[in-house]
């Protein structure tokens, strides 16, 4: 039995032991509201600790390009890929984007997920960015998603600055003394996020960035060696990242970083979107690498139009088992516990353990291996968001 009061779990054992304690301490016992799981597994609240929530448009047309052969920063180069979203996103008021934010939020709950990261960087300019991080901010207040806003200003270099010889470091300065501070003084971001990568941002436009975004006291974390090593993994573990994300393709040096950080106090967690590898057509990222050298692993989706246009986090939690090779158990551990961590929300969410938010899933399922077992499956009965009802299948 897991009892909740106030929104939050108050204990987790078994029905006799619970209840005498509930009662020895003065809780009113009639006034407790009884869910029955019926035989189903019941399980923390998901958590997708990586998601670009917000944007406008949709670009299934590089799916087809992608089938022919282009390749992702091609596309990107050519105007397509992020830019092309950016020009939507910028044309987007805030009601259409808190719209967009509804519908997806809506299917991210219905499989589960009861809190979320969220990125900007589909606005590239300070005005677009601040509605980007207060739209989302207003959709986690409205709920019954938690919502955790990241700045990523730096996603890519707007096209006007890319006419420029000095484009992508003007860019990094517009990015460090212009959006940076509006949004600090906005109080939204909770984390910067930076795409380090070759051909976008280098390690060390990377480093200034998130150290600027430090001082102003929000977390780091980066979209690390996705398409090519490019030192993500290093300097994730050297900053004292929260997340280093994606990792498809670590160097030796990256990994050894990151589990060395693994035994410190404040571990960078590999957050791993197999989702995006699959979508792409490209070879995952080496979990099973990761995790042998003891670094914690959680799982995203990545929900963007580009790269990964799901919000199916058990969909996701299926793909890491079939193309990374992590167990039923550890791809559970990685959209709950590690994913909270991931997300900066490891103190209130992502296990069942007292004093933490009751968010929780009851599934129709009688073992957790078969939540990735059941390939594209509803298996979602009931969603608990803080001790209330917010989802019930059918309901
Ligand atoms: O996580 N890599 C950078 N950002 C996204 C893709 C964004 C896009 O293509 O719109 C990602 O894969
Ligand atoms: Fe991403």
């Amino acid at each position: 039995m897991i009892a909740c009061w106030g929104g939050k779990i108050l204990g987790v054992g078994p029905r006799d032991a619970i209840e005498t304690g509930l009662e020895a301490n003065g809780y009113p016992l009639s006034r407790f509201v009884r869910i029955d799981a019926d035989g189903g597994v019941v399980t923390p609240g998901l958590v997708d600790p990586h998601t670009h929530l917000l944007f406008a448009g949709s670009r299934e047309r590089e799916l087809v390009l992608r089938q022919r052969g282009a390749g992702y920063m091609e596309i990107l180069a050519a105007g397509g890929g992020i830019l092309s979203t950016v020009a939507a996103t910028r044309a987007a008021d805030a009601e259409q984007l808190a719209a967009h934010g509804r519908r997806w939020l809506d299917e991210m709950l219905r499989h589960g997920v009861t809190t979320i990261e969220a990125k900007s960087g589909y606005g590239l300019d300070l005005q677009t960015e601040l509605r980007l991080l207060q739209v989302a901010f207003e959709l986690g207040k409205e709920g019954p998603v938690d919502v955790v806003p990241t700045f990523l200003g730096a996603h890519a270099v707007p096209q006007e600055y890319r006419a420029r010889p000095d484009g992508t470091e003007a860019y990094v300065r517009s990015v460090i003394e212009e959006q940076l501070p509006g949004v600090a003084a906005q109080g939204r971001a909770r984390s910067c996020d930076v795409f380090c990568e070759e051909g976008v941002f280098t390690a060390s436009q990377t480093r200034r960035i998130l150290q600027a975004a430090a001082a102003y006291g929000m977390a780091m974390r980066l979209h690390a060696d996705e398409l090519a090593p490019s030192g993500g993994a290093e300097l994730a573990a050297e900053l004292g990242a929260i997340s280093a994300d994606h990792l498809h393709v670590p160097s030796d040096e990256g990994l050894a970083a990151m589990a060395e950080s693994a035994g410190g106090p404040t571990p960078t967690v590999a957050t791993l979107l197999p989702a995006t590898t699959w979508f792409l057509m490209t070879d995952a990222a080496p979990a099973r690498r990761f995790i042998d050298a003891g670094v914690p692993v959680a799982l995203g989706t990545d929900f963007n139009p580009g790269t990964s246009p799901t919000p199916n986090l058990p969909l996701v939690m299926t793909v890491a088992c079939l193309e990374m090779k992590m167990s039923p158990a550890e791809v559970l551990a990685a959209v709950t516990i590690n994913a909270a961590f991931a997300a900066g929300v490891g103190a209130d969410a992502g296990s069942l353990e007292p004093g933490k938010n009751a968010d929780l899933v009851i599934w129709r399922a009688t073992d957790v291996g078969q939540l990735p077992y059941w390939v594209g499956a509803d298996l979602v009965d009931t969603v608990v968001k803080r001790g209330h009802v917010v989802y019930r299948r059918g309901g």
